[in-house]
């Protein structure tokens, strides 16, 4: 979708807002897959309440594109223009074991920041790509950690009263890869209050977690980890896996031969193929073993 109100791109400026005109998914998300559309940067993120209200009277349809890195898009021109939130220095401010992040931080980087400064807690989420307010929305976890565990307070922009607010983390919900914000909220900032641990053996967790992850996932090839949640009490990877699915593809896109529940764009697999894959391996599943796989992978498909 192209923006072409002249009066809602002449006010983007005055907002802290750049406009990528034409922007690939293909080139901002992990799978490497997705059509084009206009993206705003937003540089200034308390203008973002303005912003959303400036497209909402235009009737200009809008998502909000944090890391790319859990995301499954759809290909050719796309219906929505898309939000992005700037990069802001610091991304951290430490106030004794309290971590105030920026959600457009990158994880890992905030991870090994807090590390440095004896603050632990966060050591399996080493690994995990994208964004600190992605992993909050996902409550994304790894190895015993799961973020949601630290959040203490939220700031959020909340598209149903159109307003930043804060929320506190006992007002939050966190799950197995799910929260309570609702699918529009979109994350600003969060309070992590983290364990005092010597950097020595934060960074001692971190290897371990490097580790086991570099022997089981393929961290080096195109994809949006793992594409199913787990079953409780069941592994979606070991069941693809005992289906003797590893290596199957329809198109570039593959079950990856190192984890199955990894789908990988081997070359230039498109939504549709990917879409296909997900269908096929979640029919083998439910024929063997009775059970529907709900996928992890955020669809932004067939609108
Ligand atoms: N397994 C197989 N074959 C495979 C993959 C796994 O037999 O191809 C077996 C393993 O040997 C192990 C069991 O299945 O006995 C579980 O595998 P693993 O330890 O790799 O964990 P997982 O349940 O597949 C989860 C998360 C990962 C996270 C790891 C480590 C989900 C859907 N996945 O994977 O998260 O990194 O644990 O904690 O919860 C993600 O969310 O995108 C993700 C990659």
């Amino acid at each position: 979708m192209r923006l072409s109100e002249p009066r809602l791109l002449a006010a983007l400026p005055e907002l802290g807002v750049e406009r990528i005109a034409g922007a690939s998914l293909a080139e901002r998300t992990s799978l490497a897959i997705g059509g084009t559309t206009d993206l705003l940067l937003i540089r200034r993120h308390a203008s973002l309440p303005e912003l959303v209200s400036l497209l909402r009277a235009a009737g200009v349809p809008h998502r909000l594109l944090g890391g790319g890195t859990n995301l499954l898009v759809q290909d050719g021109e796309l219906p929505w223009v898309l939000l992005h939130l700037a990069r802001n220095q610091p991304e951290v401010h430490l106030d004794g074991r309290m971590a105030r992040v920026d959600a457009a931080a990158d994880l890992g980087r905030t991870v090994t920041f807090c590390a440095k400064h004896n603050l632990g807690g966060m050591e399996g989420l080493i690994g995990v790509p994208g964004t600190v307010g992605g992993a909050l929305r996902m409550n994304a976890g790894a190895y015993g950690t799961q973020i949601g565990t630290w959040a203490r307070e939220v700031q959020v922009y909340r598209a149903a009263g159109g307003r930043i607010e804060t929320l506190r983390g006992d007002a939050l919900r966190f799950e197995y890869r799910h929260t309570s914000f609702a699918p529009d909220d979109i994350m600003l900032a969060v309070k992590l209050e983290l364990p005092e641990k010597p950097f020595s053996e934060i960074l001692q967790g971190i290897r371990v977690c490097n580790e086991k992850r570099r022997a089981s996932q393929p961290l080096n090839q195109k994809s949006a980890g793992c594409i199913f949640k787990n079953p409780p009490g069941a592994s979606a990877g070991r069941m693809i896996d005992d289906l003797g699915l590893k290596g199957f593809a329809v198109g570039d896109a593959r079950v990856s031969d190192r984890h199955a529940n990894f789908f990988i764009n081997a070359g230039q697999a498109c939504c549709a193929d990917m879409l296909a894959l997900i269908a096929q391996v979640r029919e083998r599943v439910r024929q063997a073993f009775g059970l529907e796989l709900e996928h992890e992978v955020i669809l932004w498909t067939g609108v």
